[in-house]
């Protein structure tokens, strides 16, 4: 890269199937002069969401993203300059940069990450993934120990990890994820109890194997069919824990979601509850710590799955849409 460029990813046009290639293009552009407020950063670690598909359908908990602008999207980045006295050269942060090399951004809509090794933890564990699957687990599901747990899109980055935090919680945990490697993966790496492969057809039937005693928390990441089966497998005062619905973000969603809502949930007294992580950042350290001691400990597995380029970032995206990845994936600028 020419350190006087800034390479660009412009989502040129919002995709009504699915997601292309087709949809981004590359572009140069000039680096940024930051105003007063902002600070100038070098992006390090594009962040790949699920999330940056749902995104382009309209408003969200954020604003929708436009045709020909950069294409959105969180990254690790190192400042560069300041005009913002709360940051300063060499500081690395978190925050929305978009696809490219380089931004502008007011400080006040950065977050400020300690200096750790790997850096590509701060996307991963110690990032949106690990509180996403901390709080969503634990003070949505609220899992008691003996209790199973099942969670949806499994080996992806937040599954992998409320997996792994309903086992050190004490809990069965049983994983639905595609294909027969990422369902051994989960099993025989990271420690489930059992795994569904969703792509094998009868999830339902598997799933009633895996967890004989009925399912107590669902951590759902997908909704749709996935949501359906789970749902009449919930014991009395169950938690679902609905975090996200993949299966709808990209093409067209099904023509039906889950049946018998709301019948199960008066029957069976459950609980179902959305969240977005960022309404828990007040109890980040909190969190942090946590996370920090069960990696420290070896409990905790931290799986990342770093592509390399700018460039590769759209098909980064599609990959992980189409469930190439395995853990956070995330591409190094
Ligand atoms: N509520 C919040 O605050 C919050 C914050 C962050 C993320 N999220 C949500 O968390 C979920 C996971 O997102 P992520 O960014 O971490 O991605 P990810 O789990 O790393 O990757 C997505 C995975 O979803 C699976 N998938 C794709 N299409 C599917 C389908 N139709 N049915 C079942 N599984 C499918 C794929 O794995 P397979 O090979 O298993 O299909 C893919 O690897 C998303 O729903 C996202 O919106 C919510």
């Amino acid at each position: 890269m020419s350190e006087s460029i800034n390479r660009q990813i412009l989502l040129v046009e919002k995709p009504v199937g699915k997601l292309g290639p087709e949809h981004f293009k590359l572009t140069n552009a000039a680096i940024p002069e930051p105003k007063d407020g902002e600070a100038l950063l070098r992006v390090r670690y594009v962040s790949l969401d699920a999330a940056n598909r749902a995104w382009m359908h309209g408003a969200t908990y954020r604003s929708a993203i436009e045709a020909n602008s950069v294409m959105a999207g969180g990254a690790i980045a190192e400042v560069i300059s300041s005009k913002a006295s709360e940051l300063k050269a060499g500081d690395i942060v978190f925050g929305d940069t978009g696809w490219q090399d380089y931004a502008a951004v007011p400080a006040k809509h950065l977050t400020k990450m300690p200096k750790i090794e790997p850096m590509t933890h701060l996307l991963s564990v110690y990032g949106v993934a690990g509180l996403t699957a901390y709080f969503g687990l634990l003070d949505v599901g609220k899992p008691k120990p003996g209790e199973t747990v099942v969670v949806s899109a499994a080996a992806g980055s937040v599954g992998s990890i409320v997996g792994q935090i309903a086992k050190i919680k004490g809990c069965r945990a049983i994983g639905i994820a595609g294909g027969k490697d990422k369902c051994h993966w989960l099993t025989s790496e990271l420690g489930f109890d059992a795994a569904v492969d969703y792509k094998d057809g009868a999830v339902f039937k598997a799933l009633r194997a895996a967890a004989p005693k009925g399912i107590d928390v669902y951590f759902d990441n997908v909704g749709g069919d996935i949501l359906e089966a789970c749902l009449p497998q919930m014991n009395l005062h169950g938690r679902i824990a609905c975090c996200g619905a993949i299966s709808q973000y990209d093409g067209v969603p099904d023509a039906h979601g889950p049946r018998g809502i709301p019948g199960l949930i008066v029957v069976k007294r459950l609980i179902m509850q959305g969240f977005i992580v960022m309404d828990y950042m007040a109890q980040r350290d909190k969190a942090l710590a946590d996370l920090q001691a069960w990696v420290g400990a070896g409990t905790l597995k931290v799986q990342e799955d770093i592509i390399a380029g700018l460039e590769n970032t759209p098909n980064a995206l599609i990959g992980l849409l189409a469930g190439e990845n395995r853990g956070k994936r995330m591409v190094k600028v």
